[in-house]
């Protein structure tokens, strides 16, 4: 083969080494079962399908069709949404169509701040900037870390938005979604709930449900708690369908990606079968990752609140050198997290902070006896400074038990390249 070919082909088989012996605990990521990584690498990758389930601008769409027809009624069902859009590329382009959908240049909106928890395309780098909208931080409480919610109606009544924004990226807790709907109604503003970093709880009716909370619209990434395909979805009530449908057609996508479609096809019925079991382990998980974490003398954030209801825990490590400082020691553990802003954080460059996510390991089976396994050796890395070599020896001795995807009907061998599984 080409040099130049076989030297991708390297790297690629050596990250699959390195994710085979590793904890990954970074919150934003999951593993797909086998089933799907056989659709990502299907001939839907190379297609064509512009347009709607049955009126598309290009031939040969017959199965195509029936692919995204399944994938839009099973998420129906899923979220119980009178509308689903399963177009959208990325959290991102969901995020942009909404507030493109929604909003006029000039518009008031309302969202965290990237420190409290807003994603970056709410804040005012992003998506507002290129709406052209005034963007207004919802009020935070630090000790409780989630939204103040007196303030928050104080604000929504005197600001008049015409957009608030809830859900988030350090999303510890539910979002007072009905407390803004209230008052949402009164100045006649649209709520938006961005569900990406906990679709699979929701799925697994383990965390707030933001339809039956009467948020407007739900946008979501599909592969964070959510196990499917890189992608996103946006669910919402008939009354607005077609302002998103055109926003995501032809506003803000083209081609989409059908192999993500069929794959989030497939990861929605995983989820009716066992979301709900998958998500109570993940729940347990992070919980007990979180006491041990601060049984072990870290600075774990609203212990006086259980510490979490997601699968995310957030811990405070100025102490030992910061986010940065701390996310680069434990790479050489092969414990794989990212520096993460706290509310107190001005710049990103090395925040106070770590986030923990436990989905991907609760996916490939691990329970609480095993996070307090974890919880001990980022004691022994962090707190004692122990050669990370040796650590690093027993995470790879850990994670050799656990290379089955969970909670699907076929998970054997998630972390090998796919050569050996299919050619
Ligand atoms: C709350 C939130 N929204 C949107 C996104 C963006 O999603 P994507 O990476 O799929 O564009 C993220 C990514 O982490 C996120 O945390």
């Amino acid at each position: 083969m080409q040099e130049e070919i076989e030297s991708v082909m390297d790297a690629v088989r050596k990250h699959h080494e390195l994710y085979e012996n590793a904890l990954p605990l970074i919150a934003s990521e999951n593993i797909t079962s086998n089933t799907v990584r056989v659709l990502l690498a299907s001939d839907l990758s190379h297609r064509y399908a512009e347009g709607d389930v049955g009126n598309r601008f290009y031939q040969g769409c017959e199965y195509i069709d029936e692919i995204e027809k399944r994938a839009i009624s099973y998420a129906k069902k899923l979220f119980e949404a009178e509308h689903v859009n399963v177009k959208p590329t990325s959290g991102v382009n969901a995020n942009i169509a909404a507030l493109f959908a929604l909003t006029s240049p000039g518009d008031k909106i309302m969202a965290l701040s990237v420190p409290d928890g807003g994603h970056i395309s709410h804040s005012r780098y992003s998506v507002p900037a290129i709406r052209d909208l005034k963007l207004k931080n919802l009020p935070f409480d630090p000790y409780e870390m989630n939204i103040d919610v007196a303030k928050m109606v104080k604000e929504i009544k005197e600001k008049r938005p015409k957009l608030i924004l809830l859900g988030g990226s350090l999303f510890l807790f539910p979002h007072p979604v009905l407390e803004a709907r209230e008052v949402a109604d009164e100045v006649g503003a649209k709520i938006v709930y961005d569900a990406s970093h906990v679709l699979g709880l929701i799925a697994g009716k383990k965390f707030q449900d933001p339809l039956r909370e009467e948020a407007d619209v739900v946008t979501s990434s599909t592969h964070k708690t959510f196990p499917g395909p890189q992608g996103a979805i946006i669910l919402c009530g008939n009354g607005l369908s077609d302002r998103i449908d055109k926003a995501v057609f032809p506003g803000t996508v083209s081609n989409h990606h059908l192999h993500h479609v069929a794959g989030l096809a497939v990861t929605l019925v995983e989820m009716k079968h066992f979301g709900a079991e998958y998500a109570s382990q993940i729940l347990s998980n992070a919980k007990a990752l979180a006491q041990s974490l601060y049984e072990q003398g870290f600075d774990v954030l609203c212990e006086h609140k259980g510490f979490t209801e997601s699968h995310q825990i957030a811990v405070d490590v100025r102490g030992y050198g910061g986010g940065d400082a701390v996310a680069k020691k434990l790479e050489k553990t092969n414990i794989i997290t990212n520096k993460n802003m706290l509310p107190s954080d001005e710049a990103p460059d090395n925040p106070s902070g770590i986030r923990f996510g436990v989905q991907e390991l609760s996916r490939i089976g691990m329970k609480e006896s095993e996070m307090r396994e974890i919880a001990s050796f980022l004691r022994r890395v962090v707190i004692e400074k122990e050669d990370e070599n040796r650590v690093k020896e027993e995470v790879i001795e850990l994670r050799r038990g656990f290379q089955h995807v969970q909670y699907c009907f076929d998970g054997k061998d998630a972390y090998k390249f796919p050569e050996a599984l299919y050619f």
